[in-house]
């Protein structure tokens, strides 16, 4: 089910323009089972997508939600398939841990970096806490011993844990903020947690990058909000949280990193980055032209290696895969298959789009032949350089390339 919003996420006005408008999509991780000759195909839900801006606040989210529950109670995206990611949310927490007390990591996904944390609080009175909604995730995180609340975080699930467990001195929230319906009750759960000299940390994609980088294949259903510095900073504001410093991060795309305290007022280094954000000047009409060109680009770049009898093979059955295949119209006759290393998506089906996901093990005995394909499309281009470092030994004569038809070579140092 999908509710078309009344009004802003943030400041609740009901003065909202639309954006860019990519129609109706099926949910980027809902991923499909094959099905049998003579069975019935099981018809895919589709759901409005379309950017709007809140005309006051400035704020850019989605225009429709789709009930959290149908996306995120079974959730297909391991934190653990990508050891980078591991590493640099974990030395987060690991920088800023305090001498004892609570550390939560809301969003906790599969409890591996929070695993990779425990190596290092050792014997010390710091107690480690995840919070996550999704039942097969937290089942993960319970096998790797990581102490996990199931639950969607809002303000009762924050009353809750600090009823059981108290304040949080740390609490990191990565990569969650964007997904979440309603912000305000959100926000206000943080406040709740937050020991009064305790940091929270905010990590969330930039929309200045989805803009300057192009990326509109990171606007799916699951995405309902698109961050500004200064956006971010109101939210926080209106809660009585204050955003002292912000870090830009290439990982995920492009992010920004906010520190947030209880008490202090905003820091100094943020004004001056709000200042050189230009949320309001963005041309979306340009910005849709040049999709436009991409997707054009694309599709002949396929067409035209298929008819030179080249193989090619996607890479990474990401929902931003699932977005770009189903905007450009990428089906099984332009590209069959797409490579991904977690379990639980192989042989099953790109949602919409149905190119059957295999394992990087399997492509191989697929494809029969020693060469490997010519091309592999990565469509998880957050982790290209990650993906070619890991594959191009086995297949040196495969060239790498992303949507935007840019090659990638590896840097052979490690991150
Ligand atoms: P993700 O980064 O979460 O993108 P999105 O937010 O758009 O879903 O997903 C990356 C996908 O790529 C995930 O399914 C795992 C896969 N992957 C591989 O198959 N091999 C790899 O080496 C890496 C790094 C990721």
């Amino acid at each position: 089910m999908s509710i078309e919003l009344s009004k802003c996420r943030i400041c609740e006005s009901s003065n909202i323009t639309d954006l860019f408008d990519l129609g109706e999509q099926p949910l980027a991780n809902a991923l499909v089972y094959p099905v049998l000759p003579g069975q019935l195909n099981v018809s895919e839900p589709k759901y409005p997508l379309v950017l709007v801006q809140c005309e006051d606040c400035k704020h850019i989210q989605l225009k429709h939600t789709v009930t959290p529950e149908e996306m995120f109670v079974d959730y297909h995206f391991h934190t653990a398939s990508s050891p980078r990611m591991v590493r640099h949310f974990a030395s987060i927490i690991n920088k800023f841990l305090p001498k004892d007390g609570l550390v939560v990591e809301i969003g906790s996904n599969d409890g591996s970096v929070l695993e990779e944390v425990t190596n290092n609080v050792g014997t010390s009175d710091v107690r480690l806490l995840g919070i996550d909604p999704s039942r097969n995730l937290c089942d993960e995180a319970f096998t790797r011993k990581v102490a996990t609340h199931c639950a969607f975080f809002s303000k009762e699930t924050a009353q809750g844990v600090v009823g059981l467990y108290g304040k949080a001195k740390l609490v990191l929230c990565a990569n969650v903020l964007g997904h979440v319906p309603d912000l305000n009750d959100f926000v206000a759960g943080l406040k709740l947690l937050l020991a009064d000299d305790g940091l929270l940390i905010i990590e969330v994609p930039h929309v200045l990058e989805l803009y300057d980088r192009l990326a509109f294949d990171t606007i799916y259903h699951e995405h309902v909000s698109y961050f500004s510095i200064k956006c971010l900073t109101e939210l926080m504001n209106k809660h009585g949280l204050y955003v002292t410093c912000v870090e830009k991060q290439e990982v995920h795309g492009g992010t920004i990193r906010c520190h947030i305290r209880s008490h202090g007022g905003n820091g100094w280094s943020v004004i001056p980055d709000i200042l050189r954000e230009d949320i309001v000047n963005l041309d979306w009409h340009y910005f849709e032209v040049q999709v436009g060109l991409l997707k054009y680009k694309l599709r002949s770049a396929l067409a035209n290696m298929m008819l030179e009898g080249k193989q090619v093979v996607g890479y990474g059955a990401a929902a931003k895969a699932a977005v770009l295949l189903n905007y450009c119209n990428i089906t099984t006759d332009l590209l069959q298959y797409v490579v991904d290393c977690t379990w639980d998506k192989q042989g099953k089906l790109m949602p919409g789009t149905h190119q059957k996901v295999i394992a990087p093990e399997k492509l191989w005995d697929i494809l029969q032949q020693q060469a490997g394909p010519e091309v592999m499309l990565i469509l998880a281009w957050n982790h290209a350089e990650e993906i070619v470092r890991k594959e191009q030994n086995k297949y040196p004569n495969t060239t790498f390339i992303t949507p935007d038809l840019i090659t990638v070579q590896a840097r052979a140092q490690k991150d």
